[in-house]
């Protein structure tokens, strides 16, 4: 295992990019199942979240070639339709085979996923989904066996907490080769979810209202291949924004999309930071302690839950009390007890967070929970005075490729040491 040993304080200056987004890349590269044609996806990240979506689609007979950042993909001969407990438990987003599996064979089993660090993650409304597109749904031995021919039908996909980001992924991919019209109403937002339908559409499925709460998909009898490049990733880039933010640094962030950012844009000028934005890139300059502000998560375009952790990180040295809610997960605050071992004062009660402002943090040794709660205690060990020792890392890499080296380029020291 590696763990993280970081030298702070430091102050962020330079030149950083964001890559594409991981949330985008895994449901593409699970789409490519809808077609025994070639596809080619440029632009990937080196992540391990990657490398398993990689090993599942290998472990169901698809061809996957990858050099550096370019993955091509064909899912041509024989395909299998089981996506075994071994693959799903490492990584959830597994579960994006669903879709593609039972529309283009109408047969996939899928092991549920278990349990993980930020709540209960129930997968109800990716089998409404289905069963709307008329999947016969079966729970057997611990997996999810939908079958059936599918056709078009309307659904509501909203649950107690809102769209359902991958609920509306699987039932996109499951409904582009579904005979008839299918209508999703309640669909996510996410940039990423649109993004999907980019890539469905440039294999020439039908799709209209992406980014919309409303979807419409007209089936077609079969897909081609297609070449993409995804989007960039929103949530690296507010990551690196709020570095720059949390270090008092400047920082110019590349390869980013300001407009799908202007959730965590807005708070951070509210905080005190200037945020200028411009064509695929945003510059972030923070003179002073955070002012406090209040955040609430939600789902797009509301603040990302995916970026709760690192600002709450950020105003954790903030002048004053500020108030956080977690509206997406019901247990997403692990990093506040480990932020309080770096001496954050943090009070969490139930789905909120009370975050009174200390003057500075102090290294400390801590452990990562999941990819966010990670990348917040990053950035708090690059503000801290001392060193601090992150273990568990592997949740970083599971989202955020060689993160270390990008923030070392403009100015960190962090050193990630194998034990
Ligand atoms: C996606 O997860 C992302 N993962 C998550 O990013 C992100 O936090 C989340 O969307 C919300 O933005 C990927 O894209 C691979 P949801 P997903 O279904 O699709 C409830 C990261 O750090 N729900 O939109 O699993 C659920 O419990 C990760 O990169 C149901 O009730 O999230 C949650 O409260 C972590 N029933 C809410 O909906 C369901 O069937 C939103 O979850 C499905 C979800």
């Amino acid at each position: 295992m590696d763990k993280f040993v970081i030298h702070g304080p430091t102050r962020l200056e330079g030149t950083v990019a964001a890559a594409a987004a991981k949330n985008a890349v895994l449901p593409i590269l699970a789409a490519c199942l809808l077609t025994e044609e070639p596809c080619t996806i440029r632009d990937v990240p080196l992540l391990e979240d990657v490398r398993t979506m990689a090993r599942l689609l290998r472990s169901l007979g698809v061809k996957v070639e990858q050099r550096k950042h370019t993955i091509k993909i064909e899912a041509a001969g024989k395909i299998e339709r089981t996506a075994t407990y071994d693959i799903v438990r490492k990584m959830r987003a597994s579960y994006y085979v669903l879709g593609p599996l039972l529309g283009r064979f109408g047969d996939a089993r899928v092991s549920l996923p278990g349990g993980c660090a930020i709540g209960p993650r129930p997968v109800d409304l990716h089998l409404k989904g289905i069963a709307a597109l008329g999947a016969n749904v079966n729970l057997e031995h611990g997996y999810i066996h939908a079958t059936g021919r599918l056709r078009g039908g309307s659904m509501l996909l909203e649950g107690t907490s809102g769209p359902s980001v991958g609920a509306t992924a699987n039932t996109m991919m499951a409904a582009v080769l579904a005979d008839g019209e299918t209508v999703i109403q309640g669909a996510a937002c996410e940039p990423e979810v649109s993004d999907l339908g980019g890539f469905l559409t440039a294999m020439g499925a039908r799709i209209e209202g992406c980014g919309t709460p409303a979807v419409r998909i007209r089936g077609v009898k079969k897909l081609r291949g297609a070449e993409y490049r995804p989007i960039p990733d929103r949530i690296e880039a507010g990551t690196l924004a709020v570095a720059a933010a949390i270090t008092r640094g400047n920082l110019e962030v590349t390869g980013c999309e300001p407009a799908h950012l202007a959730s965590v844009i807005d708070p951070l000028r509210r905080a005190g930071v200037t945020v200028e934005t411009g064509r695929r890139k945003m510059t972030v300059n923070a003179e002073r302690r955070p002012t406090p502000v209040n955040i609430a998560t939600s789902p797009y375009p509301g603040f990302a839950t995916d970026l709760q952790a690192q600002f709450t990180a950020l105003l954790a040295i903030g002048d004053g009390t500020s108030v956080v809610t977690e509206n997406v997960f019901e247990s997403r605050f692990l990093h506040a007890l480990e932020l309080n071992r770096m001496g954050a004062k943090i009070d969490i009660n139930g789905r909120t967070a009370v975050v009174q402002g200390v003057p500075s943090l102090a290294g400390a040794q801590v452990m990562a929970s999941d990819l966010r709660a990670s990348a917040a205690l990053v950035l708090a060990g690059l503000a801290a005075k001392g060193e601090t020792e992150i273990q568990r890392i592997y949740h970083l890499d599971r989202g955020y490729e060689s993160l270390e080296q990008k923030l070392n380029g403009v100015g960190a020291k962090i050193e990630r040491v194998s034990y």
